[in-house]
């Protein structure tokens, strides 16, 4: 897998349609929910194709979690779970598999699983996710890397005020709270789109909870949860990036599938920059870019609704080509600017001081042989590619096969010459 790369030979305008694929970061917190239905089979359909995505089916199979894929529709049947250890292995493979702990606590009473550790982005705690558990009457130990987790008297609903808005913790406690005892509360909760659809999945299945979307969540435990048919909403990072692709592009693009909503605050300094972007339809997205684009206002990446941290290397990339110059400050992840080396070896002209990047515009970018840093940072690439004069290749293509479903296809149906070899 690591020896494959995608060719990308830049120069060519894009033009056409990309139909969008469901949101991992919905898709991974939803499957580990399905831990908790306790009966029926949950449909779960727009379920991408991912590498992050068949790492949370495993980590669910090897739960007793019974799985099959049909297309993009996944089917689960939790009815009878055989284990609550997420063995090691697969905590490894993602990150965000912690997002199983408060689902498999909250189903079983009890849970084992390793210390996710630190990542591509920097040092990633879970302080947050394990005060809230233990506030909800969790007995967590912390010994040799491992968690070792139960609730002697079940988990009881309880106050929770977060001092961050994390989008994993939040989700945590939604997955705990949902089969708790008495009423769970989150305040300073994260409002991200993907905690709506969540709260959506849950809601389905019979659970109560009120607020999502807003900055506090209640609960009210119920005793079961059973299966439902529930559609994953769109990838609104993949939309991010496709948009740029358009936009470095001069190209002419309409996305299919998405949420315009989601991503009004990139869109709007898209358009500032000069793109022309509306939604149209039920779920249309069409950009143009004609000129030139201005460099961007300051970005400041924050929870949402502020512009999302994932989509800051992304929307460099299309900076680095743009009129004057542009600034970037990442405010989430302490290490999310490891792309900037990358874009550099292409022609950029980028300086890092501290958390914030100086992107001085040029007037065009170099085809070169460069590696995927992270997920964002490989999307930030193949952007930046598209654009480039000659051939780039970019390796370290499974950081992209965590979040982009048939990128080379997409791109190449709209006119990109690109492939994989
Ligand atoms: C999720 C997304 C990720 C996105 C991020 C921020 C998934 C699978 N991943 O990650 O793509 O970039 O939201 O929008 O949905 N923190 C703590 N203690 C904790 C938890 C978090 O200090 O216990 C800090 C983190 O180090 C980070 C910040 O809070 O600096 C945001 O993290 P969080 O919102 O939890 O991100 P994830 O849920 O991990």
């Amino acid at each position: 897998m690591d020896k494959q790369r995608l060719i990308i030979k830049g120069g060519r305008r894009l033009e056409g349609e990309i139909a969008l694929h469901g949101a991992k970061n919905s898709a991974l917190p939803i499957l580990s929910a399905t831990v908790l239905c306790s009966s029926s089979e949950c449909v779960i359909n727009n379920c991408p194709r991912l590498s992050d995505v068949d790492a949370a089916l495993r980590i669910a199979s090897a739960l007793g979690v019974k799985c099959r894929r049909e297309g993009s529709t996944v089917i689960t049947d939790a009815s009878s779970l055989t284990s609550y250890e997420v063995p090691t292995s697969l905590m490894r493979e993602m990150r965000s598999s912690i997002v199983f702990l408060g689902a498999i606590l909250a189903r079983t009473g009890r849970c084992r699983l390793s210390f996710p550790g630190g990542c591509e982005l920097g040092p990633r705690p879970i302080d947050l996710h394990l005060s809230a558990l233990r506030q909800m009457g969790a007995v967590i130990n912390e010994e040799y890397g491992y968690l070792d987790c139960s609730c002697p008297k079940g988990l009881t609903g309880t106050e929770i005020t977060l001092s961050f808005p994390s989008v994993g913790a939040t989700e945590n406690i939604m997955l705990a709270g949902v089969l708790a005892k008495g009423t769970t509360i989150i305040r300073n909760c994260a409002r991200e789109p993907e905690i709506n659809d969540l709260a959506g999945f849950l809601i389905s299945c019979g659970g109560k909870i009120k607020g999502a979307g807003s900055d506090v969540i209640e609960i009210e435990g119920v005793k079961t949860l059973t299966g439902c048919v529930h559609r994953v909403m769109p990838d609104r990072i993949a939309a991010v990036t496709y948009l740029c692709c358009g936009a470095v592009t001069g190209g002419e693009l309409i996305i299919s599938g998405a949420d315009a909503g989601h991503i009004t605050a990139v869109t709007g300094i898209m358009k500032n920059m000069g793109c022309n972007i509306y939604s149209f339809g039920r779920d249309k997205i069409y950009i143009t870019a004609h000129r030139r684009l201005n460099a961007p206002s300051t970005v400041r990446t924050m929870p949402y609704p502020g512009f999302p941290t994932d989509a800051q290397a992304i929307l460099m990339a299309l900076s680095t080509v743009s009129r004057g110059t542009g600034i970037f400050v990442e405010n989430i992840f302490e290490n999310r600017y490891r792309h900037v080396g990358e874009l550099c070896r292409m022609g950029a002209s980028i300086r890092v001081e501290g958390k914030v990047a100086i992107v001085e515009g040029t007037d065009s970018l170099c085809g070169a042989d460069v590696m995927s840093t992270d997920l964002r940072g490989g999307a930030a690439l193949v952007v930046a590619a598209l654009c480039a004069n000659g051939e780039s290749r970019i390796g370290g293509l499974h950081h992209i096969d965590r979040g982009y479903e048939n990128i080379e296809q997409n791109l190449r149906q709209v006119g990109a010459d690109i492939k994989r070899i």
